[in-house]
């Protein structure tokens, strides 16, 4: 019977016997087998035995299988964070010698890697601007992967997947496309031919700003190397933290369809006041985001952005906000502002920022579950201080 993202969330697969509502925990290290046979499948993915947890481990399973389903994918694996994600994909698939293209507006911490630790390992990138992606032949012939975030962190800004992939295609690159900000609920990038989903589960997916986390979705076979590589490198999240995200999906549907709404209210109500310079949202009808969001999303999301006219009348609005949290996070059920030049991306060289299109004066806004009005009356009453 075809089930809705909440109903396979809460329930996930049916199992014969004895069945708790919660799935449970396996703290364990590792799995006694029955017989030495059992080792022959030591390296499987996905093998019916289970060794050792740091391979895999039961309660990882059950959350990634529910994962799976809600991002329309074969296969999914779990992560310690979604830096940890990121970096084994990108180790994985590519060598010393090769090229990635990637969007030159990401997370801090991405572009971090990409910066700093990528040359040491031979891989050459290469950044574009949003348009450029859409052209590989003519700017980035020689990628093998490309990589990208839509909406983008922490602008809000949308790229058409679509377009991204064909462009991919006429190269021969594999598309690794971040999904964080979006959650499979309002977005699934893998209908529209992206290769591998990454998450920081940290966020949306963990919801309750408790557990750090990260996930990788795609084919079995793209999977399967990259299973490999969690092994080896390590990056393997506790049961215990498996176990807080299959609570966490079971409220996921609900979650953001209340982080759309207060996102889209609070959007529009901070576009009526004359100290916001810029209201970035997916959902406003004017922004230049609009239609591609229009076309891929199901849903805007809960993150916007805004931009003040200086760095001084941005930290006054974060210091006299009360019910909203300065916190550098996002995705959780608190609303937390963060000036992404001093947290997400302060790794980034004023050039850097430059390029990324990220001003002193910008305050991402991560809209959390409280009552929308109270969002607001606190928005009204923070804007007041800035003269
Ligand atoms: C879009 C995006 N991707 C990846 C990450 C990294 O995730 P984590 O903090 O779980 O390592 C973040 C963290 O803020 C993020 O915002």
């Amino acid at each position: 019977m075809p089930q809705g993202p909440s109903t396979h969330a809460i329930h996930g697969q049916n199992q014969r016997g004895a069945r708790p509502v919660t799935y449970p925990i396996y703290q364990t290290a590792a799995f006694a087998v029955e017989s030495n046979d059992a080792y022959e499948h030591i390296g499987d993915y996905g093998s019916d035995d289970y060794f050792y947890t740091r391979y895999d481990n039961p309660t990882l399973r059950n959350v990634s299988q529910k994962l799976a389903q809600l991002e329309h994918a074969e296969e999914c694996l779990l992560f310690a964070s979604g830096m940890t994600a990121i970096t084994t994909v990108l180790m994985t698939l590519l060598q010393a010698g090769d090229t990635i293209a990637a969007s030159r507006a990401l997370y801090g911490g991405t572009l971090q890697f990409l910066r700093d630790f990528a040359p040491r390992y031979g891989f050459h990138t290469i950044l574009l601007a949003d348009d450029q992606l859409y052209d590989l032949e003519r700017h980035a012939p020689q990628a093998k992967v490309v990589y990208f975030e839509s909406p983008v962190n922490p602008r809000t800004d949308c790229l058409s997947i679509r377009r991204v992939v064909e462009a991919a295609r006429r190269i021969g690159a594999l598309v690794v496309k971040d999904n964080t900000f979006a959650t499979p609920i309002n977005q699934n990038p893998l209908d529209l031919g992206v290769d591998l989903v990454i998450h920081s589960a940290t966020k949306y997916i963990g919801g309750h700003s408790d557990v750090t986390a990260g996930a990788v979705l795609g084919s079995r076979e793209r999977l399967l190397p990259i299973f490999t590589a969690r092994k080896v490198f390590g990056g393997i999240p506790s049961p215990h933290d498996a176990f807080l995200l299959d609570r966490s999906l079971k409220t996921l549907e609900l979650r953001m369809a209340q982080h759309n709404a207060s996102a889209l209210a609070l959007a529009q109500f901070l576009e009526t006041m004359p100290q916001v310079r810029q209201v970035l949202y997916p959902g406003l009808p004017a922004s230049p985001s609009y239609p591609v969001a229009q076309e891929q999303m199901r849903g805007f999301g809960g993150m916007l952005c805004i931009e003040l006219d200086s760095l001084k009348a941005a930290k006054t609005l974060c210091d006299r906000l009360c019910v909203v949290l300065n916190v550098a996070h996002l995705g959780g059920p608190e609303t937390m502002v963060s000036l992404p030049a001093l947290t997400s991306h302060a790794a980034l060289t004023p050039d850097e920022l430059q390029r990324a299109r990220l001003t002193p004066g910008m305050v991402r806004i991560s809209v959390g579950l409280e009552n929308t009005e109270d969002l607001i009356e606190d928005f009204r009453q923070a804007l007041a201080f800035i003269v």
